[in-house]
């Protein structure tokens, strides 16, 4: 579950991580004297997605958002702990944030999300500037942690929930492009990957009421989207009982269920656990075309011995079969991974079993780190972290190689072929030219045609590839 924009293929996401600090704003508001507030986020779409409940219940409690930092009276960081690199960026924006607060004291300094659940009342020890730590399934406490802190007291929440989703918040779209969303569907993680800090900074896995995540995609339609992200760690795990049937929703019905929203709605969703995507889904995402052509399914190694030490509970053997599985369903499906390189133990041969897997998924790319030890999970407390770095760097090299390459033998083989493209609006590059994505989730840029507008549906030819985009003409 990553950034909303998996089209660059083999780049490392560490980048994301630092190109995804983006503040986020509302429509500037400068005409009250309400108070404001400024809010970055960093992470995955989760967090993205948790900022714009975030400002949902700020702008309950009289905030305005503001894009200027050294205006506003609340400065909040919304944070990931996934690797340690993405603390390090975290840290290095608190120290800026200081710099604000000193030349003006009554400004509140907030740390939302993985690493204040993570380090709960040590960020007030350590981060002597900080004045309130939310973890991520507190946000509904927030404005009586801001008062608390307007009074002069720091606070902190950072219970978890085994309840909360926040089923009944209208997150507040924050620099959305009015075309695509975010829609959570869960929150936490019940798996117990050996390597991810994610269990601990998001507490258990809870399914939302998937009524309410229907009327949100339903709404969201009716102004205009045209695309909604179904949002969780394991999506496939999705498991709601109607409290009076006693009916199960599984995800496979949720994802009917948004795809029968509106036939003009595309439907994507991330993350696919190997375990638990089911057939089910798979014939779902073929019966329906508004399901996008697309699955994200993470293989982290492509050797058994390594994937039992992550306790990722499958081993190559099953994950291979689920990549023939997903082809042999949907022949023109796309697929992409993510892979950790220099996991504890692991061996050069072992290593080689990561690439010959990617080979063989023929993945359209992938998210690639080298391993990360985190304090405080299952890996940290039982194996050593004894590849070096530079080990660790050169197999990721490696691995990101190969992918570059899959990534435009893949693009190449659309060239020629036309696709239904969902333009989201101007290419970075050109305002002469729209960007657009097919439902394998490629990036199409193509010349403007007169009429189109951004929302719409075009087909396009693609004339020309390179490993990160396609190019092409609308026919
Ligand atoms: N729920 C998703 C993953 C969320 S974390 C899933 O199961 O696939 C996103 C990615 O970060 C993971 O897939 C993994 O590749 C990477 N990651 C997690 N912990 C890491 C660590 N300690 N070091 C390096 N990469 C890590
Ligand atoms: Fe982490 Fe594994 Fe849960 Fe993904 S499935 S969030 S990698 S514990
Ligand atoms: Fe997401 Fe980072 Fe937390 S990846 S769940 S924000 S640790």
């Amino acid at each position: 579950m990553y950034d909303n924009n998996p089209t660059i293929p083999g780049h490392s996401k560490e980048m994301d991580e630092s190109k995804q600090g983006t503040a986020l704003m509302l429509d500037d508001n400068p005409s009250t004297n309400k108070k404001s507030f400024y809010i970055e986020s960093y992470g995955c779409q989760m967090n993205f997605s948790d900022s714009e409940i975030v400002a949902s219940i700020l702008a309950k409690a009289g905030y305005s958002s503001t894009r200027n930092m050294e205006e506003s009276d609340l400065i909040l960081i919304n944070t990931c702990s996934i690797r340690e690199k993405a603390e390090d960026t975290v840290r290095r924006r608190l120290t800026e944030f200081n710099k604000v607060k000193r030349s003006k004291p009554s400004t509140i300094i907030g740390v939302l999300g993985c690493m204040a659940e993570r380090l709960k009342a040590k960020f007030l020890e350590e981060e002597k500037l900080v004045d309130i730590v939310v973890g991520p399934d507190a946000y509904r406490d927030l404005p009586n942690l801001i008062s608390s802190a307007d009074e002069g007291n720091r606070s902190i929440n950072v219970l978890l929930s085994r309840e909360e989703t926040y089923a009944d918040i209208a997150p507040l779209r924050l620099q959305s492009n009015g075309i695509s969303a975010f829609i959570s569907i869960m929150r936490g993680c019940d798996n117990m990957c050996s390597f991810c800090v994610v269990p601990f900074t998001r507490g258990r896995e809870r399914s939302r009421d998937p009524f309410t995540i229907v009327s949100e995609a339903t709404d969201l339609f009716q102004k205009g989207y045209k695309e909604v992200t179904l949002l969780g760690q394991n999506v496939d795990s999705f498991k709601w009982e109607n409290p009076e049937t006693k009916e199960i929703v599984s995800f496979a019905d949720l994802l009917e269920m948004v795809a029968l929203v509106h036939p003009d709605l595309r439907v994507r969703f991330s993350t696919s656990h190997p375990k638990d995507i089911t057939d089910d889904v798979l014939y779902k995402i073929k019966d329906y075309k508004n399901i996008c052509n697309y699955i994200h399914l993470p293989a982290q190694s492509g050797n058994s011995r390594v994937l039992k030490l992550m306790n990722r509970t499958y081993d190559r053997e099953w994950y291979l079969q689920k990549i023939d599985r997903i082809y042999e369903i949907i022949p023109d499906c796309a697929i992409s991974s993510d892979f950790i390189s220099g996991f504890c133990t692991e061996t050069e041969d072992e290593h080689n079993e990561s690439l010959s897997l990617i080979s063989y998924a023929k993945y359209t790319m992938s998210f690639m780190f080298f391993y990360s030890e985190r304090p405080g999970t299952l890996a940290a407390k039982k194996y050593e972290d004894d590849i070096p770095l530079d080990i660790k760097k050169r197999r990721l090299a490696e691995i990101v190689e190969l992918q570059m390459n899959l990534s435009l033998e893949h693009n190449l083989k659309d060239v020629g072929q036309t696709f239904e493209v969902l333009v989201e609006g101007d290419s970075k590059r050109s305002a002469e030219e729209f960007k657009g994505r097919n439902s394998q989730n490629k990036v199409i840029i193509f010349p403007k045609v007169a009429g189109v507008k951004p929302g719409d549906y075009l087909d396009v030819k693609v004339t020309d590839a390179t490993r990160a985009t396609l190019r092409g003409v609308a026919v």
